[in-house]
């Protein structure tokens, strides 16, 4: 039995050992999958005991992934352009870290939704380390253009310049759904924390005008508030992030096992659990 876990802090209530668990058994592979949870001063500290004992990978959580990135020695280009890491797979060369968010994000994304990102317009709201996370993969899917708006303009600006690509640009909400936004949007992913605290950004709702889907990357059992906010403007598609928790679960099942699991019954598993 080949042993995983993920760690973080607070971890007692994350979904992956439930998801992994069942990945396992859908594929007959012979592992185990547990919560470990860490100080937050001693995040190398766990998981070098968590190696020791022959851990073979670990999911990284809140509030680790960007120490997780400094601790590899091996890192994907997702991971470095995210700068951070959700995945470790410990081998015999070291320590490979990768990030499998926006990854996960995009394929639940295209394929459960069924959203074509070719020629897409798309709107991200937030610029911390969620939207950075998933910034190379959004333009890796051929999207026409992604605007990086954030309540903070000046992050949503070098979040932009990072990305360094001629399709990415930043501003600020208030530049939003005025003349400086130009002819709207195909998407809205919300990647800011404002859901935490069940509030909807501050956005001029005008952004949702012929939105085709409205994607928030947090979940939970009831619509946030802004899927409420883009559905009440008449967006026709609202979705929560638990799919793109599952997605990238299952590409990090992947990068350790060497095998895909199916995730629409995972998925399906996990919202009536929710419910
Ligand atoms: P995370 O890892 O979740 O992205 P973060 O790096 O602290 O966390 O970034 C939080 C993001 O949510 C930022 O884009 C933040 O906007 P600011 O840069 O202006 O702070 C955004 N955010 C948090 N609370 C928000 C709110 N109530 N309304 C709008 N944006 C909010």
């Amino acid at each position: 039995t080949d042993r995983y876990a993920v760690i973080g802090n607070p971890v007692a209530h994350s979904r992956s050992p439930a998801i992994h668990a069942r990945f396992a058994r859908q594929t007959a592979q012979d592992i185990a999958y547990d919560r470990l949870p860490a100080p937050l001063d001693g995040f190398v500290a766990t998981v070098e005991a968590f190696r020791a004992a022959g851990g073979k990978g670990l999911n990284v959580t809140v509030p680790f992934k960007v120490e997780a990135f400094d601790y590899c020695t091996h890192r994907s280009a997702r991971a470095a352009a995210a700068g951070a890491v959700n995945t470790l797979a410990f081998r015999d060369d070291g320590v490979h870290g990768d990030n499998t968010d926006g990854v996960g994000l995009v394929r639940d994304i295209g394929q459960r939704l069924g959203f074509r990102f070719e020629g897409a317009r798309v709107l991200m709201l937030g610029a911390g380390g969620a939207a950075r996370g998933v910034l190379l993969p959004l333009l890796d899917a051929g999207v026409a253009r992604l605007t990086i708006a954030n309540r903070t303009a000046s992050r949503a600006h070098e979040l932009a310049a990072l990305a360094g690509d001629a399709r990415a640009a930043g501003c600020g909400f208030d530049a939003l759904g005025s003349a400086a936004s130009g002819e709207g949007f195909d998407l809205v992913v919300n990647a800011t924390s404002a859901g935490l605290d069940d509030a909807a950004p501050a956005v001029d709702e005008a952004v949702y005008d012929g939105v085709r889907l409205a994607y928030d990357m947090v979940y939970g059992a009831r619509p946030t508030a802004f899927m409420r906010q883009a559905g009440a403007r008449g967006c026709p598609a609202v979705s929560d992030g638990l799919g793109m928790l599952v997605e990238q679960a299952a590409e990090s099942f992947f990068i350790w096992r060497g095998v895909r699991p199916l995730t629409a019954p995972v998925y399906r598993d996990l919202r009536a659990e929710l419910a």
